[in-house]
């Protein structure tokens, strides 16, 4: 994979960037600028060569939405960059080619056209005519089919951006993890889990499964959950994961009635669960099994809220994100809720690397690659 450091020619050249613009917004404005941060060394880099640089990127799912905030929050990390309120067409090719070297110019959700989900050739090359050349940053989209993931390689010179090969680099390491290697899956739906909870299990010694995804497992073994969130997976599949002898599940956990909230929450063992509760978070003897796996490994990976994290149950969490960072381990971590709880305790520094992708890092350790990674190695010659 070529990287952003391997192009040529830079000064005054016309680059597409596509960037991992995708933040949370909260009254207009970005309420973490965590992507953003992460590739800004790309755009940097590209501007300090004298690039004339143009970002595109996708937010939220609604087409809708608009990338005007995550524009303001980059313009106040840069002096000479402008925003495109429309994504293609000629006004926007127009303010492209009005940009001077070292300019950004942010163009509009690339998602308010069909064209980019669709994937659609002709979206493609209307983004390709913005650039000589197209870098790719947006690790966390790599895994969608899309036209500025896999459309634009087709058609433009392309390489990895800072951000993307780092991401490459972590990750593949973390598919061959030193020994002792715990990993923890946590969040929701079995059936998304499910590959990348397989090729875990032949990788690591211990493969945690915690947050609703665990009450599948739960379910299967006999354990009545009450009002629990169970994804109805095939139970098949779930017997298949269950006699594997690497797999740990939860020995107990934080219960309540679902219409209460977190401080209405009781720690049940797993077989007295009333008819009314729901497993809603880990709890303590669940918690002091993971500490202790986690001080004693030498690899872990993260991914996904232990507990119902947006309605207020993040001990189980922030328990478990403390633990790791205390931990002596190479630790590399991903998933919105698990950087979430990570920010608000304040201690990423402790984490050897937080990934950008939640998706597209599970499809990533699954495969050992992605659509858009392998669009890198199939682009046309300079
Ligand atoms: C993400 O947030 O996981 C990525 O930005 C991809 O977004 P998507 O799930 O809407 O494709």
């Amino acid at each position: 994979m070529r990287s952003v450091r391997d192009i040529p020619l830079l000064h005054n050249v016309p680059v597409l960037v596509r960037a991992p613009l995708n933040e949370p917004i909260e009254n207009g404005e970005v309420a973490s600028d965590f992507r953003l941060r992460r590739t800004m060394p790309t755009i940097e880099f590209l501007v300090q060569a004298g690039a004339r640089v143009i970002v595109c990127g996708h937010i939220g799912r609604a087409q809708t939405e608009t990338l005007e905030p995550v524009y303001r929050a980059l313009a106040e990390r840069l002096a000479r960059v402008s925003f495109s309120p429309e994504t293609i067409g000629e006004r926007a090719r127009a303010l492209a080619r009005a940009l001077h070297p070292g300019d950004v110019l942010v163009l509009e959700n690339l998602r308010r056209d069909k064209g980019e989900v669709a994937n659609d050739p002709a979206f493609a090359r209307e983004l390709a005519q913005f650039a000589d050349v197209f870098v790719q940053d947006a690790f966390d989209t790599c895994h969608r089919m899309h036209a500025s993931i896999v459309g634009v390689p087709k058609l433009l010179p392309s390489y990895a951006g800072l951000l993307l090969a780092e991401e490459v680099k972590e990750l593949s390491g973390a598919r061959a993890p030193a020994k002792p290697a715990l990993a923890i899956i946590g969040g929701a739906k079995f059936s998304t889990k499910e590959p990348v909870l397989k090729k875990l299990l032949s990788l690591y010694d211990s493969v945690f499964v915690g947050g609703a995804l665990a009450n599948d497992f739960l379910a299967a073994k006999g354990y009545a959950l009450g009002t629990s969130l169970i994804s109805g997976a095939d139970p098949d599949l779930v017997k298949a994961l269950l006699v594997n002898k690497h797999l740990v599940l939860p020995e107990d956990a934080l219960v309540a009635s679902l219409d209460t909230d977190a401080s209405s929450a009781r720690a049940a063992a797993l077989d007295e669960i009333k008819e009314k509760e729901a497993v809603l978070d880990a709890g303590p003897k669940t918690r002091s099994a993971l500490a202790a796996l986690a001080r004693d490994a030498k690899t872990i990976l993260w991914n996904g809220p232990l507990g119902h994290y947006e309605s207020g149950f993040t001990e189980g969490t922030k328990s478990l994100a403390q633990a790791i960072g205390e931990s002596s381990a190479r630790s590399i971590v991903g998933g919105g809720d698990t950087i979430t709880a990570i920010e608000e305790l304040g201690i990423a520094e402790h984490f050897s690397f937080i990934s950008t992708g939640g998706g597209a890092m599970l499809a990533f350790l699954t495969h050992g690659t992605l659509p858009g990674i392998e669009a890198l190695s199939e682009t046309v010659a300079s």
